[in-house]
């Protein structure tokens, strides 16, 4: 007689599995209608297919009433990120994340890019600068800010008593955008996920957002850098200041005080909070 396996341990297994992927698609669903409505969507147009099928005479899905709504029906994204990792789980993480983010075809700047510029340094850092999106030598090079203004950048870290490898530095957008023109916002909504991604496994204790991309898509407003910049803020619940973008430095050097007085207190407050298990900065 045929026996029919239908053991007890295969089906468990497949349903885990099923469950897991439903969940990381609602994750990237949730960050993505997120995003969307932090760029000021206030609807999503249904595909015709979709709205054919429904009786209802509304053809638009609006958007929830409150923030909490939203969080509310993805709580377990919320229990996966108080999970606290050690640095060799940062490692395989942010590891199994960029390959990832290698295969990327979500927007169309994968057909150009040379190499993904995922994000280089310290898995474990205190200290994570968020810039906009890869240049000319980022995409060659496949790492963040190598050209002119990641130099001036090397050298405010160095300014504050840190080495480049003690820091994480990763953009908003992972791929060069052409004859580097600002972002757009769907690329910023496709690419951000990654980013997030990378912010929850890291846990900085504080982000350093350079210039008005990372500073306005992290703090979700349309504030200028100027009027942004200097201030402690939150993000999730990670301490965030701005600063102004190197490029925009080398631009107009006048501003650089500004960018000292600014990293001044992001050095300020990692002395403060520096805890015993991770680095702590030498005094400067
Ligand atoms: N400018 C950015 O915002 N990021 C880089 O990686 C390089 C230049
Ligand atoms: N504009 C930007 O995009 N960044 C700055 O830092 C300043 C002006």
């Amino acid at each position: 007689m045929k026996v029919i396996n239908m053991s007890k341990s295969v089906k468990p297994v497949k349903l885990q599995e099923a469950k897991a992927e439903v969940l990381s698609l609602l994750k990237v669903l949730s960050d993505k209608v997120d995003l969307e409505r932090k760029l000021g969507v206030n609807y999503l147009q249904l595909d015709p297919v979709i709205k054919d099928s429904l009786s209802s005479e509304e053809n638009v899905i609006t958007q929830p009433s409150t923030q909490e709504s939203v969080c509310n029906n993805f709580d377990f994204y919320n229990e996966e990120k108080s999970v606290e990792l050690n640095k060799s789980e940062k490692i395989e993480e942010l590891g199994k994340l960029e390959e990832q983010v290698k295969k990327c075809i979500k927007c169309e700047l994968c057909h150009a890019r040379s190499n993904v510029v995922f994000g280089a340094g310290d898995p474990d850092a205190e200290l994570m600068f968020v810039g906009e999106a890869p240049g000319y030598y980022e995409d060659q090079q496949g790492e963040p800010f190598v050209g002119k203004a990641g130099q001036l950048l090397t050298r405010i870290i160095e300014s504050i008593g840190l080495k480049r490898s003690d820091v994480y530095i990763a953009n908003i957008l992972k791929c060069r955008p052409p004859d580097n023109r600002n972002p757009n916002a769907n690329e910023i909504v496709l690419c951000s996920p990654h980013l997030i991604r990378q912010i929850e496994i890291i846990r900085p204790m504080i982000i350093c957002a350079l210039g008005t991309f990372a500073a306005q898509t992290l703090l979700d407003t349309t504030e200028s850098i100027g009027n942004l910049r200097g201030r402690f803020f939150e993000y999730q619940s990670t301490k965030l200041l701005a600063t102004y973008h190197p490029a925009y430095l080398l631009r107009n050097p006048g501003d650089k005080k500004k960018v000292w007085t600014d990293i001044k207190k992001v050095r300020d407050f990692l002395k403060e909070n520096a805890s015993l298990t991770r680095r702590s900065i030498t005094n400067v």
